[in-house]
Parts: C-alpha cells; sequence; structure tokens
C-alpha cells in the first residue's frame, strides 16, 4: 500500500544486518561459552561508580530529563575545559552524525564527503537524506590521502567527514593533517573529526593531546569533533555522544534536536563515569596491552595485521584460509568477531580487543581453524 509513497531514498535502503549477539550464538550453535569481540565495546564491562549511580538514579525515571541535559553538559565543560556554549549531546554520536547531516545538507542539492571504507552511517544518513555522497578510495596500506578527498570538494559540499583513528582500520592520520585540510576548507563546509576511538591512541608515554584535535585552541571555525561515552568509558548501551561544535551550530543544534533524546539514567551515568578515572585508566591499559598480545598473536599465526590505535584490529587471515571461513568457524566455537563483507572488504576480519582471557580465546580458536584448513 505503501509502496509508492515510501520515499525512493528509503526503499533504496538495504535491511540494516546487525552483528549476532550471544544469546543467539549459544542457541544456534548449542554451547555455553561465547564471547563477543565484534563491536568495539569496553572490555572491561561496566565501572562500578556507573552500576551504583544507576541503582541509586533508578528512582527518577518516571520524570523526563531537563531540556538540554545542562548539567551533563556543565559537567562535560568543566571535565574536558571546553566552553559550554560548543557542546551537544546526542543519542550516541549516532544522532550527532544524523543531526549535523540534516541540518546543513539541503536534499537534491548539496553533497556530503567521506573516504571508502568508512564507519557506515555517514553514507546511509546521507542517502537518507537525499544528498550526494563522495566517496575517495584510502590508500592500499588505508592511510588518507587528504589531497585526493579535498579534490572531492565543490561549494555544494556541506560536509566532510574524517574519523580518527579510523574505523575499520585503526589508521590514525597525524592531526596537523586534519587540521590542515580544515583550513583549506570553504567557510560554509563542516569539517566532522569523528573522535571515537581517539582515547585509545596515544601510546606509553604520548597523551591525546599528540593525536586528537578537539582540545585544540587552533580548530578552524568550520571544525567539529565528535567524541563517545559508548568504548572507553564502556556506556555503549546507554548511547551518549558528545559533539563539540561551532558554537552558531550548537544554538541550531539544540533547536533542532528531539527534546529528550539522552535519557536521565544516561546523564547519572556519564556524570558518575567522568569520575571513575581508576577505571577508565584501567580500560586504556588493557587495551593498550590487549591490542599487543593480538596483534603479536595474529602475526605469529601468518596473518597480516594492520596497525592499530583503536581498540580493534584488522586483519587478513593467511592465503589458504577465506575470511568468510574464518568468521564462521570462530561462530561456531564460540568467538563471535566482525567480517568486514558490509565495509566492501571481503577478504578482511575485525577483532575488538578483549580482556586477557578472551584474547587469548580467541587467538586459541583462530590457530585451531588455521591448521584445521591447513
Ligand atoms: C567511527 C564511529 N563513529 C561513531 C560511532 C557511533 O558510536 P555511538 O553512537 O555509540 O556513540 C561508532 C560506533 O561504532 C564508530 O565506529
Amino acid at each position: 500500500m505503501f509502496e509508492d509513497v515510501v520515499r525512493p531514498q528509503i526503499r533504496a535502503l538495504e535491511p540494516y544486518v546487525p552483528g549476532r549477539s550471544i544469546d543467539e550464538i549459544r542457541q544456534q550453535y548449542g554451547i555455553e561459552r561465547v564471547v563477543k569481540m565484534a563491536s568495539n565495546e569496553n572490555p572491561l564491562g561496566v565501572s562500578n561508580l556507573v552500576r551504583e549511580a544507576l541503582g541509586r538514579h533508578a528512582d527518577t525515571v518516571f520524570r523526563y530529563p531537563a531540556g538540554g541535559n545542562p548539567r551533563l553538559v556543565a559537567a562535560l565543560a568543566e571535565h574536558w575545559q571546553i566552553p559550554a556554549g560548543r557542546i551537544a549531546v546526542g543519542n550516541g554520536s549516532d544522532e550527532i552524525i544524523d543531526m549535523l547531516v540534516r541540518m546543513l545538507a539541503t536534499p537534491e542539492r548539496d553533497n556530503v564527503v567521506c573516504f571508502r571504507p568508512c564507519f557506515s552511517l555517514y553514507p546511509i544518513q546521507s542517502l537518507i537524506q537525499g544528498v550526494e555522497i563522495r566517496r575517495q578510495p584510502v590508500n592500499e596500506d588505508f592511510s588518507f590521502n587528504f589531497d585526493k578527498l579535498f579534490s572531492l570538494v565543490d561549494e555544494k559540499t556541506r560536509l566532510v567527514f574524517v574519523t580518527t583513528p579510523d574505523n575499520p582500520s585503526g589508521f590514525c592520520p597525524r592531526p596537523d593533517e586534519v587540521l590542515d585540510l580544515a583550513r583549506k576548507l570553504p567557510d560554509n563546509c563542516l569539517l566532522v573529526i569523528d573522535e571515537a576511538y581517539m582515547d585509545f591512541a596515544p601510546a606509553e608515554g604520548e597523551t591525546e593531546a599528540d593525536w586528537s584535535l578537539f582540545k585544540r585552541g587552533d580548530l578552524p571555525a568550520n571544525a567539529a569533533v565528535i567524541r563517545t561515552f559508548s568504548k572507553s568509558y564502556g556506556l555503549a548501551g546507554l548511547r551518549i555522544g558528545v559533539g563539540i561544535l561551532p558554537e552558531e551550530l550548537a544554538g541550531y543544534y539544540w533547536r533542532a534536536r528531539l527534546p529528550f533524546s539522552v535519557n536521565i539514567l544516561a546523564e547519572e551515568a556519564v556524570l558518575a563515569a567522568l569520575k571513575d578515572t581508576a577505571f577508565r585508566e584501567l580500560t586504556l591499559q588493557t587495551v593498550r596491552e590487549g591490542r599487543k598480545q593480538l596483534h603479536e598473536g595474529l602475526e605469529a599465526l601468518g596473518c597480516t595485521v594492520w596497525p592499530s590505535r583503536a581498540n580493534f584490529l584488522m586483519f587478513q587471515p593467511p592465503a589458504h584460509c577465506q575470511a568468510r571461513t574464518l568468521y564462521e568457524k570462530l561462530l561456531s566455537r564460540g568467538v563471535i568477531v566482525r567480517a568486514l563483507a558490509s565495509y566492501d572488504l571481503p577478504d578482511f576480519i575485525r577483532v575488538s580487543v578483549g580482556d586477557k582471557s578472551e584474547n587469548r580465546l580467541f587467538l586459541q580458536e583462530t590457530e585451531a581453524i588455521l591448521q584445521e584448513q591447513a
């Protein structure tokens, strides 16, 4: 009945294929022990301070959150030492991405520029908005050619997306290169720097300032940075993302956003998570160590592994075993990783860094499968 009236952009969408859940795999294969290393979640789970805060505030959920999430915004401004007027909070950074596309790109006229492959939401939300999406393939080694990306920009480009560190490769460009791109773009084109995985970028002895742009005083007026509480803070299920936007755009964001998209418990969870510095430090250390354990372990098994500054690794199995086979056999042995066919990378797999025993289990099962296939 609605076939003829549903907008063509929506009809053109492929059904979303979500990652497999632990319960699903338990049922399908009749196995008890299943680990999920597919969605780049926190390997340590939930912070105790967050758990307590959620319990303490359970009685408040019959109320609506305060419009504009003022306590949350004030706490973030204080914590990060950035002006409150630049902060936009959303239902995950997904909402910030969606809103920026909808706020800036006019359907049937404007375009959005990003790399290929990239985080799927940039092209999907652009498609839904009815704007052209222009994509520059990343280099063979998954690094970025910013000149080529810039060559796709014209007077109708409203947004350029850059992910740093990148998903799915883990590549992290030098911050000065990203800044150069922002400076070259026209004033009315927003560079969106998605730092979802930035917390994990610094190696031992480095600081976030070596890689991140969100606190840089010299960030041009046409640049925005996105951060999320889904990864290092362990709050993926509560959905909180933050945009540090040009002040003028932040004002429009708050006018256009659905009024209560960040809920009361999510607010309390962030306030508690910001206080739990020990949990966050332990998370960062666990990821740094686990990333090394996985990288070395996979290389020892003959896989090609891409250097990553995020909480996941992208790799290719040795020639005698297809990525699809390894992915499916890992599932049947209770290890969920991410096959990258949906990123147009059918020969690649992405594995999230787990805790030490999850990493060990993943490596053991991978080794067994590779031997079986030899
Ligand atoms: C690059 C990137 N940006 C944004 C997100 C969205 O994160 P969230 O909506 O959970 O904040 C993800 C999620 O995996 C991501 O990989």
